[in-house]
């Protein structure tokens, strides 16, 4: 038994406060620490080979090549490295990840982002188109999301994405908070289904991480929440969706515990900001998440999600210009002059921006309706289908995002057989399962049908043979119930070092 089995066998069930303190001393133990390493080189060793795929037949460069190359040459080189990889999403076998790609639309937003390459938001006297295109993407994504028929002013900024919106926003409460309620110890309440960005957020800006259970429909526990909130709590946290199960927080009653304590409440649409609006409109049951609620202070969209944008966008909004205000960074006394950004970057690429709002004026709202339309149809559909496939159940009430696991079998096995069909699908834990995010090329003819035949067949195929070994499914139950997480999040970091060998 090596170290790693030996350790999920026999800690699992202690206190995870003990288990923390005895994993601090036992990495002290320099055998100990030599038995881990070993077995870090031995998981990720495995794993080289599939995430350095070109090392054989395409030039690695771990120093600048002495002259330079032929322009025709590379292009050739990268037009063959997008040819062996687009496929796989192209055709819908992926989850998440490309939320529109139609060839005619990646055609379109190049053609803009040909346009505005050299641009820059910093520059607004240099571009001031680009800090057009950015004003208005916000004031559309604020109007969709229910700013027009509140009183307070809504305004936000773009980002580069949705954890750059969510880290941005804590940020702000805490220097809100420390400013007007002189919080220096902040907290912020968030239920365990919520993004890792505001994980981030809480260990990058010191804010204390206050933990929300969900309940058996995934839902963040509102009586767990309301006894978490204290003098010390500057944020409450909801999703609409959340990432891995696709359920929808109680928003209205969250936001309402945060309003009558006067905290702030961030609603993270990242997700959903761009098809909830539509499925509302298209008849769905969707329970309110919105601007239209009182006590939501602040929401992030993410239009580089089902925004339908290139990837490198999102929008962070704030009820109020006093507020926004408190993300912002501005410095009088730098010698390089009168500074200010923002948002975290200086210089940020103008050329996202114009390709965001020219997909959001190019889109228009009947053409977000009919995509919201046509993705809820088939994620509906291939609801329905698991829930019928035995073995399966499919979590909490989704829309659109998915998610299934199993009382009988091992899920990470279903998926690891999914993936030797091509599928790239989306590994969860606490509980163990798997999800499918379904974008607009999920929505191109047999794509349901081939998801769910396959699936079938993984299920069969795991039912057939409960004693196989191999694959990632150990890997991911390890991970999942190690209790030594520190050597988890080790090993997830020596995972980013081989991401970065040449
Ligand atoms: C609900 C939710 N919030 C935040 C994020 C983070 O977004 P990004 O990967 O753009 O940083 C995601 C990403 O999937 C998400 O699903």
């Amino acid at each position: 038994m090596d170290f790693m089995e030996f350790a999920t066998k026999n800690l699992s069930r202690l206190d995870p406060g003990f288990v923390a303190a005895l994993e601090k001393w036992l990495r002290k133990i320099p055998s100990v620490n030599r038995e881990i390493e070993s077995q870090y080189d031995s998981l990720l060793g495995s794993a080289e080979e599939g995430l350095k795929p070109y090392r054989k037949d395409f030039t690695s460069y771990d120093r600048l090549p002495p002259t330079g190359r032929d322009r025709e040459e590379i292009l050739d080189e990268m037009v063959a490295l997008k040819a062996i990889e687009e496929g796989r999403w192209k055709d819908g076998y992926v989850s998440g990840a490309v939320y529109h790609g139609d060839q005619e639309h990646i055609d379109f937003l190049n053609q803009v982002y040909a346009l505005h390459s050299q641009s820059n938001p910093l520059h607004a006297d240099i571009w001031p188109s680009t800090t057009k295109f950015e004003a208005e993407i916000v004031s559309m994504t604020a109007q969709m999301l229910g700013a027009s028929s509140t009183s307070d002013e809504i305004g936000g900024t773009v980002t580069s994405g949705g954890t750059e919106s969510i880290l941005l926003a804590m940020k702000t409460y805490r220097d809100w908070a420390r400013q007007h309620r002189g919080i220096t110890r902040p907290e912020m309440v968030v239920p365990v289904t919520a993004h890792a960005a505001f994980d981030k957020a809480s260990q990058y800006f010191k804010i204390k991480m206050v933990r929300i259970p969900v309940d058996d429909k995934m839902r963040a526990d509102l009586d767990v929440a309301r006894r978490a909130i204290n003098h010390n709590t500057i944020v409450v946290v909801g999703s609409a969706p959340s990432f891995p199960h696709g359920t929808i927080d109680p928003i209205a009653e969250l936001s309402e515990l945060a309003r009558r304590k006067g905290v702030g409440f961030h609603t993270d649409a990242c997700l959903g900001g761009f098809v909830l609006p539509w499925a509302e409109k298209l008849g769905y049951p969707v329970p309110p998440f919105d601007f239209r609620l009182p006590g939501v202070t602040s929401i992030s969209a993410d239009t580089h999600k089902y925004g339908y944008a290139a990837k490198g966008t999102s929008v962070i909004m704030y009820r109020g210009a006093e507020l926004r205000r408190y993300q912002y960074y501005a410095t009088p006394d730098w010698p390089g002059g009168l500074y200010f950004s923002p948002t975290f970057a200086g210089s940020r690429p103008g050329a996202l921006s114009a390709a965001c709002w020219a997909t959001m004026v190019s889109m228009g709202e009947n053409g977000y309706l009919e995509a919201a339309r046509k993705i809820l149809e088939t994620g509906a559909a291939i609801r329905t289908r698991i829930e019928t496939i035995p073995d399966l159940k499919v979590l909490g009430d989704p829309l659109w995002v998915i998610a299934f696991a199993s009382d009988t079998l091992d899920i990470y096995r279903v998926m690891d057989f999914m993936t030797g069909r091509k599928w790239s699908l989306n590994g969860l834990h606490r509980p163990p399962a798997i999800h499918l995010a379904v974008t607009l090329r999920h929505t191109q003819p047999g794509v349901a049908d081939r998801f769910i035949e396959d699936l079938m067949a993984a299920v069969e195929y795991v039912q057939a043979n409960p004693a196989e070994q191999g694959g990632m499914a150990p890997i991911y139950g390890m991970a999942g119930t190690m209790p030594l997480r520190g050597v988890v999040s080790d090993m997830l970091k020596r995972y980013i070092d081989l991401l970065y060998k040449v």
